[in-house]
């Protein structure tokens, strides 16, 4: 019996002939358990625990393993991310803006919320001290000599995703292309490897050199995507529709940014993707070979997580720029002198 914060225990005693009585005395604390603090004090039985939901798109009824890594990539304040893509070497080489990572990436780390790369990049040249969430290209086959490039295969166990503490995997896929069923098979079982491990999938709609481009495509794409069952896509945008391509996807739209533009086409591509429902970018050419990677990044962040203006934002990469170039400048000249 409980009085209170207290346990009693009650007997009926009988002395003698007399008629039984109910003693009643408290309990004592003979229990295995440590005692830390006052028993029932901390339980609060009265205040039910909350359950909230999740603020990505779809991602409220996963796992807690998939949604924590999904919340190191989207910035649980915003919603959104600024992922930076280097995995390009994994078809093309050493492209331009990339051909020495540890020079021209590392030092942007900093300014991304993700990093989207090969395995071989993070093992060998992205510093493990790195606190970033690094997104793996676990896709490959055929390189730039070739013309079909539909012919992928899974290109990395989930195990060593989770060995490389990996906050998730990207995946090509071919909707319409030559391999589309083999492409979409790579991403299904890579989605079966992914929710054992708890790593989320990205699923990358990609365009065959002969495909259109339009909204009605990506529906098709993205929604095929996510229904097989990637956490999150990444595809292009486009002008006209694009935010019926991201309210018929029940999850989450990273842009991806695609050849280079100049900045201010770049930023206004960005924050028209934002502002029509995309939760953010994957955006590599644009930023890496940007003049100056530093001062675009900061300003496709400002576009993202602030929905700041593309002009204002082209105005802070000009400030930005002509301050890291006085920068360099008084580098340069105390190093001549
Ligand atoms: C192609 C890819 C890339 O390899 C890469 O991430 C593209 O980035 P960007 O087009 O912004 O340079 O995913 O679909």
């Amino acid at each position: 019996m409980r009085i209170g914060n207290r346990s009693f225990c009650a007997i009926l005693v009988r002395v003698g002939g007399s008629k039984p009585t109910l003693q009643v005395f408290p309990k004592p604390n003979d229990s295995p358990m440590p005692e830390a603090d006052h028993e029932g004090q901390r339980y609060a039985p009265d205040q039910r625990q909350e359950t909230p939901g999740f603020y990505l798109k779809g991602s409220h009824q996963l796992d807690w393993g998939m949604k924590n890594r999904l919340a190191r990539v989207f910035d649980p304040a915003s919603g959104r991310t600024v992922m930076l893509a280097v995995d390009h070497g994994y078809f093309q080489g050493p492209t331009s803006g990339l051909e020495r990572i540890d020079l021209s990436i590392v030092p942007l780390l900093p300014f991304c919320d993700a990093l989207f790369c090969t395995r071989g990049i993070l093992r060998s040249v992205i510093p493990a001290q790195c606190q970033k969430p690094m997104v793996l290209r676990a896709s490959g086959g055929p390189s730039i000599l070739r013309d079909e490039l539909s012919d992928e295969q899974i290109a990395m166990d989930m195990d060593d995703a989770v060995r490389l503490n990996a906050a998730g995997v990207g995946i090509q896929v071919f909707i319409g292309g030559e391999h589309e069923t083999r492409s979409v098979h790579n991403m299904t079982r890579l989605v079966d490897a992914g929710l054992r491990a708890g790593v989320p999938v990205m699923g990358i709609t990609a365009v065959g050199k002969n495909m259109v481009r339009d909204a009605k495509y990506f529906r098709l794409a993205c929604r095929i995507i996510a229904e097989l069952g990637a956490q999150y896509v990444k595809t292009y945008f486009v002008e006209d529709g694009f935010e019926t391509v991201t309210a018929s996807c029940p999850v989450p739209i990273v842009m991806a940014g695609g050849k280079k533009l100049p900045e201010l086409e770049a930023l206004t591509m960005a924050y028209n993707a934002v502002q029509q429902g995309a939760a953010g970018v994957d955006m590599g050419r644009n930023i890496f070979q940007s003049e100056a990677p530093q001062a675009m990044i900061a300003a496709v962040a400002a576009v993202v997580h602030k929905n700041m203006k593309p002009k204002e934002a082209f105005e802070l990469f000009t400030t930005l720029k002509r301050r890291a170039a006085s920068v360099s400048e008084v580098v340069r000249m105390a190093n001549t002198e």
